[in-house]
C-alpha cells in the first residue's frame, strides 16, 4: 500500500510530513512518487491565510475524482485545517475520509483501518518523543525544537490550532541535529513558531544553540522564528560567537507603525525593533535580516502603512516576505471595526513588494566582488554544469560544479546579481 502526501504552508509543515512518514512507515506503508499510484492521499494544510486553505479545498476537489478510477482511495486532511475545520470538512462533500490534526499522527495506522474519519482525542500537548522524522532533503534539514504558540497576535490563528507552547528535550535535539550532519545533512534548520521561548529544564534558547553550535559533523545551524519582544542579548552573544552558526535572522516586523503594533498584540514598539537590529548589525556586521509584513491589518491608515513602508526603507531587510491582510475566524482582529477593503490591501501589498525587491536588488548587487561561501545543495535549474545553494547569510547563489561538490561548502566570487541569485564564478 502507498502513499503521497502534499505539504502546504510552512517549514513546521514540512517537518510535521516527515513525522507523519516515519509513522506510516512503521505501520508498512511505502511513499509513492507521484498522486496517481497512490492509495492514500494526504494533504498536510495550512490555515495561516484564507488563501492557503482555497488552494487546498481546490486541489482536494480535483483529486476525488481519481476515486472513480481507484475504488478504496482514500483522502485525509492533516495539519492547520483538519484542526481548524476538520468536523466540517467531513460532513461537506468533499470526498475527505478523514481528518487528523497537528497532534494526532501516531494515530493515523488506527484511523486508517477504522470506519471513522475522525482522530481519537490525543495528548494536545505532543512533542512525538522517540519518532525519528524522515528527512526529506538530502542535504538540509529543519530539526523542531518546540511546538505551538502562545503568543495569540490578534491576526494569528496559529495558537488556536497548534495550541499551548512546548519544548523538546535538548537532549533528543542534540541528538537528532547531530544525526542529521552524520547522514550527509550539514545545513540544519531548528524549527519553532517562537524559538526564543524554547525551555528545556535550565536550557533557554541561547544555551541550546551554543550546545548545538560545538556538533562537529553539521557545518551550518540557522533558526526560525524569532520575535522581537523575547529576541535576547544573551543570542546575540551566542550568534556572534559561533562556529557554525548562520549570519542570518528572521525577525518578523508585521507592521512599522506602533498603533498598529499594538492593535496586533505584538508587544514591542518600532524603537524597540530598531534597536535589535543595530545591535544585531553592530554584533555581526555582515548578518542578513528577513521579515515579515502584513499590509491592511484592521484600522491601518494610509498614515500607518506609509509608517511601514519608512520602516522598510529605513532598516533595509534583505527580504521580506509581505502578506495582504487576511480575517481568520476566531482571531481578535477578525472582529475589529474598520476593515480595510480588498482592494486597498492589495495595493499596499504591491507597493511593498516592489519596495522590497528594489532593496533586495541593491543587498544582492553589493556583494558583487566579494568572495562568498556556498553550501551547494543541488543543480541550478539553468544548466548542468553548474550547481546551487546557499550562503550563511541565506541568499541563493549559482556556480560552476558538478556531483562531486554536492552537500560541501565551496568558496566563489559574486561576478553578477539579481533580485533573487548571486551569480558566482
Ligand atoms: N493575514 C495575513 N498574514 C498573516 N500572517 C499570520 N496571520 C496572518 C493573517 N491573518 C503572517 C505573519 C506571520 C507569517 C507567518 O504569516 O506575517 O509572521
Ligand atoms: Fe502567530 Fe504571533 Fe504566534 Fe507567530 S508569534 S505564530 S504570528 S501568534
Amino acid at each position: 500500500m502507498k502513499f503521497y502526501i502534499e505539504t502546504y504552508g510552512c517549514q513546521m509543515n514540512v517537518s510535521d510530513s516527515e513525522l507523519v512518514r516515519s509513522v506510516l512507515a512503521a505501520a508498512g506503508w511505502e511513499e509513492a512518487s507521484a498522486p496517481d499510484e497512490a492509495d492514500l492521499l494526504l494533504f498536510n494544510t495550512c490555515s495561516v491565510r484564507q488563501h492557503a486553505e482555497d488552494r487546498v479545498l481546490g486541489r482536494i476537489s480535483n483529486e476525488k475524482r481519481r476515486k472513480l478510477e481507484r475504488p478504496g482511495l482514500k483522502i485525509g486532511v492533516l495539519g492547520c485545517m483538519a484542526q481548524r475545520m476538520g468536523k466540517r470538512l467531513l460532513e461537506e462533500d468533499t470526498g475527505i475520509d478523514f481528518v487528523a490534526g497537528v497532534d494526532q499522527y501516531r494515530d493515523l495506522p488506527r484511523l486508517l483501518a477504522s470506519e471513522s474519519g475522525i482522530s481519537n482525542e490525543l495528548d494536545p500537548l505532543q512533542i512525538y518523543p522517540g519518532l525519528q522524522p524522515r528527512h526529506q532533503d538530502k542535504s538540509c534539514a529543519f530539526v523542531t525544537v518546540m511546538r505551538g504558540c502562545d503568543n495569540f497576535c490578534s491576526y494569528c490563528i496559529v495558537p488556536y490550532v497548534r495550541g499551548r507552547e512546548r519544548s523538546l528535550p535538548a537532549d533528543d535535539i542534540y541528538n537528532e541535529v547531530r544525526r542529521c550532519g552524520e547522514e550527509g545533512r550539514k545545513d540544519v534548520t531548528l524549527l519553532g513558531q517562537n524559538v526564543n521561548s524554547y525551555r528545556y529544564g535550565d536550557t533557554g534558547f541561547p544555551q541550546l544553540l551554543s550546545r548545538l553550535d560545538g556538533i562537529d559533523s553539521i557545518y551550518r545551524l540557522r533558526f526560525i522564528t524569532s520575535h522581537p519582544k523575547d529576541l535576547s542579548d544573551g543570542l546575540i552573544d551566542v550568534m556572534a560567537g559561533g562556529k557554525r552558526i548562520c549570519r542570518h535572522i528572521h525577525l518578523p516586523l508585521q507592521s512599522g507603525d506602533d498603533t498598529v503594533l499594538r492593535a496586533m498584540n505584538r508587544n514591542y514598539t518600532y524603537e524597540h525593533y530598531r534597536g535589535l537590529v543595530e545591535k544585531l548589525r553592530k554584533a555581526m556586521p555582515d548578518i542578513a535580516i528577513t521579515t515579515d509584513i502584513i499590509a491592511g491589518f484592521p484600522g491601518e491608515t494610509d498614515t500607518m502603512f506609509d509608517n511601514t513602508v519608512a520602516a522598510m526603507r529605513d532598516i533595509g531587510f534583505d527580504y521580506s516576505f509581505c502578506f495582504k491582510y487576511s480575517p481568520r475566524e476566531g482571531t481578535v482582529a477578525a472582529s475589529l471595526p474598520d476593515q480595510v477593503p480588498e482592494e486597498i490591501r492589495l495595493k499596499r501589498l504591491q507597493k511593498i513588494v516592489e519596495l522590497q525587491r528594489e532593496i533586495t536588488l541593491e543587498k544582492f548587487k553589493a556583494q558583487i566582488g566579494t568572495e562568498i561561501e556556498v553550501y551547494v545543495e543541488g543543480w541550478s535549474r539553468k544548466s548542468n554544469r553548474q550547481v546551487s545553494g546557499k550562503t550563511s547569510d541565506y541568499k541563493i547563489a549559482v556556480l560552476s560544479g558538478g556531483e562531486k561538490d554536492m552537500g560541501t561548502l565551496k568558496r566563489a566570487r559574486v561576478v553578477r546579481a539579481t533580485a533573487g541569485t548571486l551569480i558566482c564564478e
